[in-house]
């Protein structure tokens, strides 16, 4: 059953990969889609075709309803528009999938100024510029008493939460994205809205080029693990009025294995002196080197490992 039938959702980046995998699953839903795409190479420059509008036909010729708008997520007034032109011609927003992205990866040594601005602004700024108003929309909203089931749908991944030599621009971004995933769901909840996220792994071309997830031998009509679409029905999902229990949370979704990923939180173990003053400098040492286990504590110093 189709669990998306009258709502309304932006899909950032749907031209391509991830997104045109999202925008065909939340329209196969019931949802009308609005794919937010100015269409752009891997890097960010400008591309001669437009994918995005491919997409838009396909869910037309298959009975839904979309439409392309050639916007990119950077532009702040933009996307204020943007929500305003869509509440107004599809008479309501209830979701937004925010998956714009680019890469320009490079050792931070060698990282020009520029590469590290490109992929902060479209991934942190561009998911602001969207949770921003859309927010202030269901927030008006929620004041003038309307009930909202809004649905935000970041998108982070494995190199903000672990971390991937050559890419400090792109893992600050969706380190960053996973924070804003907490504190916009603390706060949108007020107005009945939720903000989660996903970390997928797909072949895509943004992965394409390191060559990590070759098709390999998947035989036709067999579970392709990195197909872009596998995560695209836990975003419908998310998307929907069922999803409205979870907040804040961001999840890993590996071909077709769901995950969640725990938040940073400080260790078990804890050193602590056994009188109250300030810690010196020649124990920091030792007890950086306990509590990371790269120093064996003594028999006696084990006493002050104590469970926090
Ligand atoms: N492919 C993976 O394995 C993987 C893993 C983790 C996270 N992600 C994330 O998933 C998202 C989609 O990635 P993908 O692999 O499908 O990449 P992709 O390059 O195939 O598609 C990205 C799409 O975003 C669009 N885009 C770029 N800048 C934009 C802007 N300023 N405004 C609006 N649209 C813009 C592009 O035109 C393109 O259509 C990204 O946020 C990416 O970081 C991908």
């Amino acid at each position: 059953m189709a669990i998306l039938t009258d709502r309304v959702a932006i899909v950032t980046g749907g031209g391509l990969g991830l997104g045109r995998a999202h925008s065909l699953e939340l329209a196969a839903q019931g949802a009308t889609v609005v794919i937010v795409d100015p269409s752009v190479t891997l890097d960010g420059k400008p591309a001669t075709d437009t994918p995005a509008q491919q997409v838009v036909n396909e869910i037309e010729a298959a009975g839904g309803k979309a439409k392309w708008v050639n916007l990119s997520v950077t532009d702040f007034d933009g996307v204020e528009q943007l929500v305003k032109d869509v509440v107004d011609e599809f008479g309501s927003l209830d979701a937004v999938v925010n998956n714009a992205g680019i890469t320009r990866d490079k050792m931070i040594v060698t990282m020009a100024e520029g590469d590290w601005d490109a992929v902060i602004a479209v991934h942190l700024k561009g998911t602001f510029n969207l949770i921003h108003h859309v927010g202030a929309h269901w927030r008006a909203l929620s004041k003038a008493g309307t009930p909202t089931s809004g649905r935000i749908i970041n998108t982070v991944s494995g190199t903000g939460l672990r971390g991937n030599v050559g890419q400090t621009n792109y893992g600050a971004a969706k380190a960053a994205i996973a924070n804003v995933t907490i504190i916009s769901g603390m706060e949108l909840a007020a107005y009945g809205a939720t903000v989660n996220a996903i970390a997928p792994v797909a072949r895509t071309r943004m992965t394409d080029g390191g060559g990590n997830f070759a098709r390999g031998e998947v035989a036709e009509g067999a579970f392709d693990a990195f197909a872009p679409g596998n995560s695209s029905p836990v975003v419908a999902y998310l998307a929907s009025e069922k999803a409205g229990w979870i907040n804040g949370q961001v999840i890993r979704v590996d071909g077709n294995k769901l995950r969640f990923y725990h938040r940073w939180r400080p260790s078990d173990q804890a050193y602590e002196p056994t009188e109250e003053r300030i810690l010196e400098t020649s124990e920091i040492d030792l007890a950086l080197k306990g509590l990371y286990g790269a120093f064996p504590f003594g028999q006696g110093d084990r006493r002050l490992l104590l469970d926090s």
